[in-house]
């Protein structure tokens, strides 16, 4: 267990994101009431991600991360967490079907709340409020009192997020992720996309493989990894009173755990050296990803890996690199080299996301797909030649039909992004874009996987 460490010892270090309230009765009470609400998930569950992110680590399965840059009370409905939990596992079907890997599945949902911001304040026509930073702290209306953190927001976002890994865990395990759905799947709307049919060609491959399988005995019945799967939740852990008030100590092996999530992470801001974020991090049992960017220096990198993960248990980082299409190649070397001269097991996961946000001339806030794709062409150029393993991907995406980000098959443009943007945040792809996003990333992982096979030979 960490040493000098407890769930309140952030406290003494500089943290960075987080709202001031106002109210301080108010924010002791609502800690105190999460703190007598059930855990989310259990410590062994973490564990279990942890030992599946190990495998990736070691190159020999495939770590899939998404969903939505901010959930939101407002979109809290039961066919948006269907949506964007079935174009996961759609994805996670294209990406096994080329790799022949095990994909590690992991949404950006049930906690998601929480938002560092650039900027303090919002000014909109001369009137300055302060930023909108997720609806677990304020609200995103435009009008002074909304934008006032209110403690009982984390109460609901607690509430919410029990009844969407509820729902996520009835699907996991109760026959919606079936492989003989995969046909059933299909998103009505990818019909004007090529990936479409591709999509359905596999489908149909993979239900002829589960024809004959089931003639030879192997079916459901006999083999239950065909009927369910693990899917794990994950969120940043920005608002730290919400995680202490979540962290809870195993009862099987005494260590502490964050049950607010399976894997947390550390977000590009509230990583450096010293902060309140690293220190909370360190003393949890669970997986931890952090964000690496064009900010962080190999030396101190190493510092942070060494204070994270001081005995190098591999599953145990994550490290999810978010440069820029045009940064990637000329900043990721020197970390993955230092990296690997230490010899800290760490997990590498391309978010082709953050670092590609561009202002469309109309205003919209929207990242290019082709961007996108040249960032994680680049990560696995990077890997490839470093010999490192290129192990995961990490998008914002939904299941909804949103035009957010622009580009892909079915070509959303610069106009079209007004038709349908409703993200709380930053754009996310939508489902055709996310299914394509999948067949070009199953074609670079077997491409990586090749290579690495003649490597060892
Ligand atoms: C995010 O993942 O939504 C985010 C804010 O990312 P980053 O910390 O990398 O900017
Ligand atoms: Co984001």
């Amino acid at each position: 267990m960490a040493a000098n460490w407890t769930p309140a010892s952030w406290r003494d270090h500089e943290g960075r994101q987080m709202p001031e309230y106002t109210d301080a009765a108010a924010l002791a009470a609502a800690e105190a009431q999460l703190g007598t609400y059930p855990p989310l998930v259990f410590a062994g569950e973490a564990r279990a991600l942890k030992a599946d992110l190990a495998k990736v680590a070691a190159g020999e399965a495939f770590l899939l991360q998404g969903g939505d840059c901010a959930e939101s009370f407002a979109e809290f409905h039961p066919n948006n967490i269907r949506d964007t939990f079935r174009v996961l596992l759609q994805m996670a079907v294209v990406l096994t079907y080329a790799s022949k890997l095990p994909i590690v599945k992991v949404g950006r949902m049930a906690g998601q709340f929480a938002k560092p911001r650039s900027k303090p304040t919002e000014v909109i026509k001369d009137v300055e409020l302060p930023s909108y930073r997720g609806d677990i702290i304020n609200d995103i209306d435009f009008s002074p009192d909304s934008r006032i953190p209110d403690p009982q927001r984390m109460v609901r976002a607690y509430n919410q997020s029990a009844a969407t890994l509820n729902l996520l865990r009835a699907f996991s395990a109760g026959g919606y992720a079936n492989l003989h759905q995969v046909h059933a799947w299909t998103l009505d709307f990818m019909g004007r996309s090529p990936w479409a049919r591709k999509f359905s060609e596999m489908a149909d491959r993979i239900g002829e493989a589960l024809d004959f399988m089931k003639a030879c005995g192997i079916d459901a019945d006999t083999v239950p990894q065909l009927q369910a799967t693990a899917f794990y939740t994950s969120h940043e852990a920005l608002l730290l009173p919400y995680e202490q008030a979540l962290t809870r100590r195993d009862s099987l092996t005494g260590d502490w755990y964050d049950t607010s999530a399976h894997m947390l992470w550390i977000g590009d801001r509230t990583r450096f050296a010293g902060s309140a974020h690293v220190e909370y991090m360190r003393g949890i049992g669970n997986p931890v990803g952090m964000k690496v960017g064009p900010s962080l220096e190999p030396d101190v990198l190493l510092r942070l890996l060494d204070e994270l993960n001081p005995a190098r248990e591999a599953g145990r980082i994550t490290l999810i690199t978010r440069y820029g299409h045009d940064k990637i190649e000329s900043g990721l070397p020197p970390l993955v080299r230092a990296v690997m001269r230490e010899g800290h097991p760490v997990v590498w996961s391309c978010d082709p996301m953050h670092g590609n946000v561009i202002t469309a001339p109309n205003g919209y806030k929207t990242r290019p797909f082709e961007r996108i794709l040249a960032e994680v062409r680049g990560f696995f150029a990077v890997h490839r030649a470093e010999g490192s393993f290129g192990g995961g991907i990490h998008a914002e995406l939904t299941g909804q039909n949103v035009t957010e980000c622009t580009g892909g098959a079915v070509d959303v443009t610069e106009q079209s992004l007004a038709d349908r943007y409703h993200t709380h945040c930053d754009p996310r792809l939508n489902a055709a874009q996310s299914i394509e996003l999948a067949f070009l990333l199953a074609e670079m992982v077997s491409e990586e996987l090749a290579e690495r096979r003649k490597a060892a030979a």
